[in-house]
């Protein structure tokens, strides 16, 4: 859904046409209120760029930590999916194809790789952490079955915050790469750093120690820093000047809620001469001005000072992955989304010009790909910097395959229009979803009614096709402390389906992760039952009715165990038992267990709160080092 707002625009008399504001407006994100007369300012009349909005981003990134995705606040869910972790583990791949050839060829121009020293992959503002994760384990299967296989590659994930950093570092699913020496971390911040410092291996990255091409990956970012806002009309431009108040007095202006508060107006100011120190910069801006009468537009300064000093630390050398709600177009601004607006989930957002990066960097020699359809959530541009005497063939077809022809974005498109049909789509079908989703953990929630309700009637070979879907859905996981505890639900449809031992390990999963509950300790017993180990099922559903006492189907399989036959005729019981699994009447899925358990009694089911970060060092602790098991 779409808004528009128009108002009159008054610059020394002119009366400009009206500057329409097209307002994106959906569930994840309400748009900044213009002021209000009663309100209490806080700055007047600011140049973008410089206004307090980006103090308080800021500080609502410091002080949230993970808990800014971790409840769900601040959108990440395309950035951090398997499938755009694929596409770009391929763009990257391209491009170190690009590399390698260019050193064959012995082009001067492009020096050889310098094999003693990895080739970095720096991702900044890595906020959740999971598109790092998704992406190194895609890249590195691809890069082991390839004849690039002996280029030493190291991850460098980054942010400004050092919350973020002290997170991913305790995280145990990492410790196996930090351990290989395939990951690393640095705390960078884009607007400032010219180096980078890597926590673990104590390397610095910087112009004089660099001898590889460096590969940059930003998401989400460039669109929530620093950013100018202009008004091209009749070959004149104006400046858009801000305003910021809130409705009540601010006593802690580190007060990340302040932002959900803010209210903004905005003045236009006639610019004259050259408004940058960048001649590059005021040449872009020329050409708007010229070229795009009757139009408002943001000026990214702080992604392109971000590319400005990456270039140099890269010598030149450089391969950078962008993707943020942007446009690279004419058509886009058109439109309206150049226009001023702040989508505020949390922290704030605004859309990002990609074409004026693309000009940025055509200027300082670089090459560009953008889509060359519109984007309808993320725009994915790359930035190519060193010339190869191929010109990054293999990047372009890369790009050309996971970007431009179906990409995220068309992706997640497309997956808007199947979460309405969902409950028509056979087993087939659903899992012929999953599998184009990369195997997407956000699409099996959405799956998990209709896959629930298919298995009333499945076959064998559906069932070996399910449990080898659900195996992938947990492959593609990183647990970040959410809510929602997956492990349980996989845990428990592996159960439904009869790999007991399977679901045993994704049950202890979620005790690892979340603790154990009483559905979880029913679901455990069941398995253990089903295996023909009696005393262990009974130790569980005992824990079961210990957390619960009135779980009603616990009792009932304590009274079945407790008359179990031990040894001798165990062969048998375990045949009659696994019909017993097979009829799902004959125990609770354990997601029933649970919320009964929670309705009766208050208790904690898998799915609640427990979810923790001392969970997952705990493991840590214990020296548990599998990759994601
Ligand atoms: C909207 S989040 C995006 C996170 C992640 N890349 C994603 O796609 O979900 C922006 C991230 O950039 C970080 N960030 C903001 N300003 C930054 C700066 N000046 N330098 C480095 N990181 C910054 C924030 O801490 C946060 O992790």
């Amino acid at each position: 859904m779409t808004r528009s707002r128009r108002r009159q625009v008054i610059v020394r008399g002119q009366c400009l046409p009206e500057l329409a504001i097209t307002v994106p407006v959906d569930s994840t994100s309400s748009v900044m209120k213009i002021i209000n007369k009663r309100s209490v300012p806080l700055e007047r009349k600011q140049r973008l760029s410089r206004s307090l909005l980006w103090q308080f981003q800021r500080n609502y990134f410091e002080r949230q930590g993970i808990g800014a995705w971790s409840a769900g606040v601040v959108p990440h869910h395309i950035t951090s999916s398997p499938f755009i972790a694929d596409a770009y583990a391929r763009v990257v791949f391209g491009f170190l194809r690009d590399c390698e050839t260019a050193a064959h060829r012995e082009d001067p121009s492009f020096p050889p790789l310098d094999l003693s020293q990895a080739i970095h992959i720096v991702e900044l503002g890595s906020g959740p952490g999971r598109f790092a994760y998704l992406f190194l384990k895609k890249f590195l299967a691809y890069q082991r079955d390839s004849v690039l296989k002996d280029i030493p590659v190291k991850y460098v994930m980054t942010d400004f915050t050092e919350q973020n950093v002290e997170y991913w570092r305790a995280h145990a699913w990492l410790q196996p790469l930090i351990e290989a020496g395939l990951l690393d971390f640095a705390r960078f911040d884009v607007e400032h750093d010219q180096k980078l410092k890597l926590i673990h291996s104590r390397d610095i990255l910087s112009a004089k120690k660099l001898r590889n091409p460096l590969i940059v990956i930003s998401n989400y970012l460039f669109d929530s820093i620093p950013q100018d806002a202009f008004f091209a009309h009749d070959g004149h431009l104006f400046e858009t000047l801000v305003s910021l108040s809130t409705p009540q007095k601010e006593s802690d202006p580190g007060d990340p809620e302040i932002l959900s508060r803010v209210e903004l107006s905005y003045d236009h100011n006639p610019v004259n001469g050259n408004y940058y120190g960048d001649a590059k910069w005021n040449r872009i801006l020329l050409d708007y001005k010229h070229r795009l009468s009757g139009t408002a537009f943001l000026f990214p300064t702080g992604a392109l000072q971000c590319i400005r000093n990456l270039r140099r630390l890269s010598n030149g050398r450089m391969l950078l992955l962008s993707g943020d709600r942007g446009y690279s177009s004419d058509a886009a601004l058109l439109e309206g989304k150049g226009a001023p607006t702040m989508a505020v989930h949390g922290s704030v957002s605004m859309m990002v010009d990609y074409q004026i990066i693309g000009e940025y960097c055509r200027l300082r020699g670089g090459e560009v790909l953008h889509p060359a359809h519109r984007s309808e959530s993320l725009n994915i541009s790359a930035f190519l910097f060193g010339k190869t005497p191929g010109s990054f063939v293999e990047t372009r077809q890369a790009y050309a395959e996971t970007i431009e022809k179906f990409g995220p974005d068309d992706f997640f498109t497309l997956k808007e229009g199947i979460a309405q049909v969902v409950e028509a789509l056979s087993l087939e079908q659903l899992i012929a979803f999953l599998r184009l989703s990369c195997w997407d953990y956000k699409r099996f929630w959405e799956c998990l009614p209709a896959l629930k309700k298919h298995l009333e009637d499945i076959s064998d070979i559906q069932k070996q096709e399910l449990h080898e879907a659900i195996l992938k859905v947990w492959d593609s996981y990183l647990p970040i402390g959410e809510e929602n505890d997956l492990a349980f639900q996989l845990g428990t449809l592996l159960l439904e389906i009869n790999y007991y031992e399977e679901a045993l390990k994704l049950l202890q999963q979620s005790v690892d992760l979340y603790g154990m509950a009483p559905g979880t300790a029913y679901n455990l017993s069941v398995c253990y039952y089903s295996l023909g180990q009696t005393e262990k099922a009974l130790e569980y559903v005992n824990q079961a009715l210990e957390l619960d006492p009135e779980f009603d189907a616990a009792k009932a399989l304590r009274v079945e165990l407790r008359s179990a036959v031990p040894a001798t005729a165990l062969k048998q019981r375990r045949r009659r038992r696994a019909s017993i699994g097979s009829r799902r009447g004959q125990y609770q899925s354990s997601v029933e267990a649970a919320e009964q358990a929670d309705s009766a009694n208050g208790i904690n089911s898998p799915r609640t709160t427990r979810a923790s970060r001392a969970n997952i060092t705990r493991k840590k602790k214990r020296g548990r080092h599998e990759l994601n098991k």
